[in-house]
Parts: structure tokens; C-alpha cells; sequence
């Protein structure tokens, strides 16, 4: 194949933390009008590498070269002005201020000797970013209000509208139902199509495989390999990224729904949320809840760990009545939920990985005059690290320096350690990388083993298929449909889903 224009040349980059180095001699090359895909695990150094190109931190090594020039990327507004734009993985919108107002924030046209807020071009600006990703939101809505998906879509708005010539896109499509996924895919290849260079971070192998021209796969801050995308299969792209590794197989006999029932609702129901939702939970099974964003899934849930209200129908746990009205309250009963949002799980970004680790269970670690034993909780947590294979450089680290995928397994290692006889996990990997989910399923299968009754809300058809031992179909706020044994099948899961 024929060199295409170089665009922009990464060369001998090397970064270094106060926690060792990140990033060691990386080296590409970024052509005109291609996607370049850049895959790897949680931590591989992906999302640092695409900061020191947007100018959100700086290199210790290596040179960044744009039309045959040396470059110095500053800080962001340099990159912005080189027309290189980045979507953070980490959303960076202001909730506060509203979609207007964020879309046009730095280049607010003015008018008048006064330099006053110029309104009209404003809106008619922001109105034109939105047309560019067919988002239908008011414009005077504060972003705080907007569910995630629809901040996503304003995040990307806001670059596109800037016609970058390099445009980086760090998980972008994590939050989105299928169908924007699908959408924002289509627009990439316009993009293209128009000679703009797109970097392409996800997880997600199918988007990969389906948009990028090349792959860069990163491992440990090292390059792993460069390859076309019409040069590998996905299976070997995998291996790649992940090396040898065991995967984890659904289970041919899935009959553990014959433990005694430890959750059980009967005609739960929430206005315009969800209705008569029935269903019986039991230990050692895996119940799985698949169903479109927006089916009602999570809202459920909440509403079962007392951080929502319903409007009507019964909750038994452990064959007793119960209302919980707080999560504290389900938490103390013995019931768990990691969920999808980590805001909502209470990640406390600014702590560090023990305390974010150890919060749900501090009492335990208590002796009998309230005394914190420190040394315990360091090991306790210490072996948590090493059993999700979290990436870190110490338990004391803050939780905010770490990858998103690691911040999401540390959220679960929450759990690992607690009497809890109910585990919830909404979207467990969403944002973890291919080799780690095989550690989270390895996880709550040994959930089950240990007798607890999981519930596993996904949209990951794969995900919910392997791990399930039977797969409640959610529609609309209603179970459509609950399968088990050999109906556990992808078409008529996506029949009931969708149909
Ligand atoms: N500001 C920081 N201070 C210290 N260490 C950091 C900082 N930012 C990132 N790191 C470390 O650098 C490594 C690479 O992180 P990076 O966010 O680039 O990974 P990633 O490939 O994007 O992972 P993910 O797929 O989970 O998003 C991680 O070990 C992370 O803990
Ligand atoms: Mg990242």
C-alpha cells in the first residue's frame, strides 16, 4: 500500500509520573483523511499519549512533528490553534452553564465596543454544532440536566464545529446507545472523507475493526505492534493487546436457578419508569437484565437499593418485606450495587485507592476501641489490587490518576470483601478492556460460588450472554421476556429487546 500524506509524526515520545514511566519511545505516524485506531488495556498509556498531542501535558522525551515542522504542543490552546482537537475520555463540559454557552466556551463572538455576549451568532453556532451530530437538545439547558449520552454527543458537537484536521476521539462512544454509536461512526467516515485524521481510542474491537485504516497497539506504555486493519483478524489483534490469556466460557449447564430465592418482586412499578416488574433472584444464579439504554433497567435497581421511590408493588428480601429507604439502608441488609455512573457508585476521586477500596467495610477494620488498624487495611486492600489486576503505583495513589478502566475495577473490588448476599452490578465493564472483563467475570462467577444471587444489568449482548445464567429482557419498563437453558440465544434476545 502507498504512503498516504503524513500528517502529523509522534516520534520517541517517553512519559514519565512520579509513579514510573508511562509511556517509552513511541513512535508514529498520522496520515491525511485515515483513522488510526489506538487500542490496548486499561493503563496501557492511551489516553496520556493522545494528552501530550492535545497539549494537556507535556512529554519528557521524543518530538512532535506537524507538515515536515517541529512543533512545541504547549498547552491546549496551541493544539487548537494547530487545529488539533481532543474529546476527553473524562467528560469536560461545565453542568452549570448551559449547552450554548459550553459549546461556544473560548471562542464567544462579540460584538460592539463593549464586547458584549453576541446571542444570535452564539446560538446560531451552537445550533449549527448540534445539527452536525443531529442532537435535539434546547439550547438553554443547563448541561448538568442532560443525561450522559447527550453530554457525549455536545462534547463531540463542540469539536466537530472547529473542523479540527486532527481530530482525537478517546472513548467516545462508551456512553451512547447503539444507535448514536452507530451514527457518530457514520460521521467519522465523512470526516475522513473529507480528508480530516481521526485517532480512534475504544475498547470496543467491533467499532475498531469497522472504521480504522490502521491500528497502533499500545501494552504497558510500550508499542506493541502497527498493523493494518485488512492485515489482522480480531482474534490476533486481541492477542496483541492482551498476550496469552485464558477466556472465560459461558457455563453449557446453566442451572443454578434452584438455590433458594433471595430477592423477589412482585408487580414493582414507577410511574413512566417502569411497571409490574416480577421476578425472583436466587443464590448462586446469575440473573441478567439486557435490554436498550432507556429500557429501565438501571432505574429499577436504584429504586430496589432505596436510592429511588416506586409507586407501587412489593420487594422481598430473604422472603422478608422490605422497603429500603436509602441505599445505607440496603447496604446494611447485605445488598450491593456497582453501578454504571461512577459518580453515583460514590467514587471519591480525590481520595486514595485503599480508602476508595476499603470505604464500604471501614467499620470491619475497627478494633474494639474503634482503633484503625492501618496495616490491615493497607494488605487488605493490597490483595484486592492483585486479584482485579488493578493497575497502580501504589494503594496510595488517588483514585483520580488512574485510568477509567481501573477506576472502574477498583469500584468493584469494593465489594470483594463484604458480607453482601446481593451484588448489582450495572454495566461492569463498561470502559474495562478485553483481558480485564475476563477478570470481572471470573470475579462474579466466584460471586456465586460463594452463594450470593448476582444481578447483571448490561448492554453488551456477548456480556450478558456469557455470563447469565438466565437473561431477563427488559422493554419499556416492562420484562418482555425471561430466558433460560438453550433460549438463551442472541437473536431472540435481540427479538424481545428491540422487536
Ligand atoms: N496524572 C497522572 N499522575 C500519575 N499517573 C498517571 C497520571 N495519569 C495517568 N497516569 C498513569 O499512567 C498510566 C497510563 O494511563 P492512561 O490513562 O494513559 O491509560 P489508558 O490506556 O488510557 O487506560 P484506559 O483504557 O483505562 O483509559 C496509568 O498507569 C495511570 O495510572
Ligand atoms: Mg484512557
Amino acid at each position: 500500500m502507498s504512503m498516504g500524506t503524513p500528517v502529523l509524526e509522534m516520534k520517541n515520545i517517553s512519559k514519565s509520573y512520579s509513579g514510573g514511566r508511562v509511556l517509552k519511545n513511541i513512535s508514529f505516524v498520522l496520515e491525511e483523511g485515515e483513522i488510526l485506531g489506538l487500542v490496548g488495556e486499561n493503563g496501557a498509556g492511551k489516553s496520556t499519549l493522545m494528552k501530550i498531542l492535545s497539549g494537556g501535558t507535556q512529554p519528557n522525551e521524543g518530538e512532535i512533528i506537524l507538515d515536515g515542522r517541529l512543533i512545541e504542543i504547549t498547552n491546549p490552546i496551541v493544539a487548537k490553534r494547530l487545529r488539533i482537537a481532543m474529546v476527553q475520555q473524562e467528560l469536560s463540559l461545565i453542568s452549570s452553564l448551559t449547552v450554548t454557552d459550553n459549546i461556544v466556551l473560548g471562542q464567544e463572538k462579540r460584538i460592539g465596543p463593549l464586547r458584549t455576549f453576541d446571542r444570535k451568532a452564539n446560538e446560531k453556532y451552537a445550533r449549527q454544532a448540534l445539527k452536525a451530530v443531529d442532537l435535539d437538545v434546547s439550547l438553554d439547558a443547563k448541561v448538568g440536566t442532560l443525561s450522559v449520552a447527550n453530554q457525549q454527543m455536545i462534547e463531540i458537537a463542540r469539536n466537530l464545529i472547529q473542523e479540527p484536521r486532527v481530530l482525537i476521539l478517546d472513548e467516545p462512544t462508551t456512553a451512547l446507545t447503539l444507535m448514536e454509536a452507530e451514527y457518530l461512526l457514520r460521521q467519522m467516515i465523512l470526516l475522513k472523507e473529507k480528508k480530516t485524521s481521526i485517532i480512534f481510542i475504544s475498547h470496543k474491537l467491533e467499532e475498531i475493526m469497522k472504521v480504522c485504516d490502521r491500528m497502533i497497539v499500545l501494552r504497558d506504555g510500550n508499542k506493541e505492534g502497527e498493523v493494518k486493519k485488512d492485515e489482522i483478524t480480531r482474534p490476533e489483534l486481541i492477542k496483541l493487546m492482551v498476550g496469552d490469556r485464558e477466556f472465560f466460557k459461558r457455563k453449557s449447564e446453566s442451572k443454578n436457578s434452584t438455590g433458594d430465592v433471595i430477592l423477589e418482586t412482585k408487580n414493582l412499578s414507577k410511574k413512566n419508569v417502569f411497571s409490574n416488574i416480577s421476578f425472583q433472584l436466587h443464590k448462586g444464579e446469575v440473573l441478567g437484565f439486557f435490554g436498550l439504554k432507556g429500557a429501565g433497567r438501571s432505574e429499577l435497581f436504584h429504586s430496589i437499593f432505596g436510592a429511588d421511590s416506586v409507586d407501587g408493588g412489593e420487594i422481598f428480601f430473604e422472603h422478608k418485606k422490605v422497603n429500603f429507604n436509602n441505599p445505607g439502608e440496603a447496604i446494611k441488609a447485605g445488598i450491593g450495587l456497582v453501578s454504571e455512573d461512577r459518580k453515583f457508585s460514590g467514587i471519591l476521586p480525590n481520595m486514595d485507592v485503599k480508602d476508595n477500596i476499603l470505604i464500604s467495610n471501614l467499620m470491619a477494620f475497627s478494633n474494639s476501641v474503634g482503633v484503625i488498624r492501618e496495616k490491615s487495611m493497607q494488605q487488605m486492600a493490597e490483595s484486592f489490587i492483585d486479584k482485579l489486576k488493578i493497575k497502580v503505583h501504589s494503594v496510595n495513589q488517588p483514585v483520580k490518576r488512574l485510568s477509567g478502566g481501573n477506576q472502574q475495577k477498583t469500584m468493584i473490588s469494593r465489594w470483594l470483601h463484604t458480607d453482601s448476599k446481593i451484588l448489582i452490578f450495572d454495566e461492569p465493564t463498561k470502559g474495562v478492556d478485553v483481558g480485564a472483563k475476563q477478570d470481572i467475570y471470573a470475579q462474579i462467577k466466584q460471586f456465586t460460588e460463594e452463594g450470593k444471587g448476582i444481578v447483571v444489568i448490561s448492554s453488551e449482548l456477548e456480556e450478558v450472554m456469557l455470563v447469565s445464567d438466565r437473561i431477563a429482557v427488559m422493554k419499556q419498563g416492562k420484562i418482555d421476556t425471561l430466558l433460560e437453558g438453550t433460549d438463551v440465544d442472541a437473536d431472540v434476545i435481540m427479538h424481545h429487546a428491540a422487536g
